[in-house]
């Protein structure tokens, strides 16, 4: 009779430990729905070129007032140095997904600032694939990431139309060439998408542009060989191809003292008018439309 007392009682014990866990594992289901937007970029400890990075941050707070808008840094470098000299931590998108999670959030929808689909996006949809591969308890109903600004022909041939308005005032006058400078990213296919926005340039405005990349190629000498095709140019305009104009837009690229530098180097290939244009493109209204309407994208 005892024995029998203790087996009922041990069968109850396991009972509840199955049914809490069964509570568990549908708790997500259970929570109310909250909705957030976590912007990711590689990060600038420039407070000049962070006006790039708020822009796109400040857009996307303006066209979603009701979700909340957070923002995460890749470069460990940027973030740390952020933290030292201002005392602000900016999480990863490893710690911002995790303490969004711990906040309740039940939909996210992670916005990337990247140009192209490169080695850091790649880093980045590893985190979003980790966390969108649990279930359960930490699960989130919804998780989202978003494409780069060049992740297909259209999207050059829409990138393209951005900077002819951008650069539509210096491209009235026909003896000017505009020489973009994207970041780059070596070893990779995604690179490629550099030559295929400089088709989209071409097809729309014929000889106007050249792009060349700081860390991959198309490279400054590439840039140089494509401008000598264009006899009637005599004034550059260079501008980074990147969100922020940050370091290597001010160092790498317009840097007047550095005799690496492409100002530099445009400058020893003969061009004498070359006026740097250091502006992020995330300071640029289009760009922002874009960045907006992608988020509405994933929201769908
Ligand atoms: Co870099």
């Amino acid at each position: 009779m005892e024995q029998a007392l203790k087996s009922f009682i041990l069968a109850l014990v396991m009972l509840t430990i199955v049914m809490s866990g069964a509570a568990y594992a549908g708790a997500p289901k259970d929570k109310p729905d909250k909705e957030g937007i976590l912007i990711v970029a590689f990060g600038t400890s420039m407070p000049e070129a962070k006006k790039a990075i708020d822009n796109l941050v400040d857009s996307a707070k303006a066209a979603f007032p009701k979700t909340e808008v957070r923002l995460a840094y890749t470069s460990n470098i940027i973030r740390n140095k952020i933290a030292k000299e201002q005392n602000v931590l900016i999480p990863t998108p490893t710690s911002a997904l995790a303490q969004m999670n711990d906040e309740g959030f039940t939909h996210v929808y992670v916005m990337p600032t990247h140009i192209i689909p490169g080695e850091e996006y790649d880093d980045l949809a590893g985190v979003v694939d980790g966390f969108a591969s649990i279930k359960g308890k930490y699960s989130f109903k919804s998780l989202k990431l978003a494409r780069p600004y060049l992740s297909c022909a259209d999207d050059c041939d829409v990138m393209a139309d951005v900077l002819i308005k951008r650069f539509g005032r210096e491209l009235a006058d026909k003896g000017t060439a505009i020489v973009l400078m994207g970041h780059g990213t070596p070893h990779h296919a995604a690179n490629a998408m550099y030559s295929q926005l400089q088709l989209s340039l071409d097809k729309k405005a014929p000889g106007r542009f050249t792009l060349g990349t700081v860390e991959a190629a198309p490279e400054i000498d590439d840039v140089i060989a494509r401008l000598k095709h264009n006899k009637a140019v005599r004034s550059l305009v260079i501008s980074p191809l990147m969100i922020v104009a940050g370091d290597h837009a001010n160092n790498d690229l317009a840097d007047k003292e550095d005799p690496e530098s492409w100002y530099s180097q445009l400058k020893d290939a003969g061009y004498k008018n070359i006026k740097p244009f250091l502006v992020g493109l995330g300071e640029d209204a289009e760009i922002a439309k874009i960045f907006v309407a992608k988020i509405k994208d994933m929201m769908k």
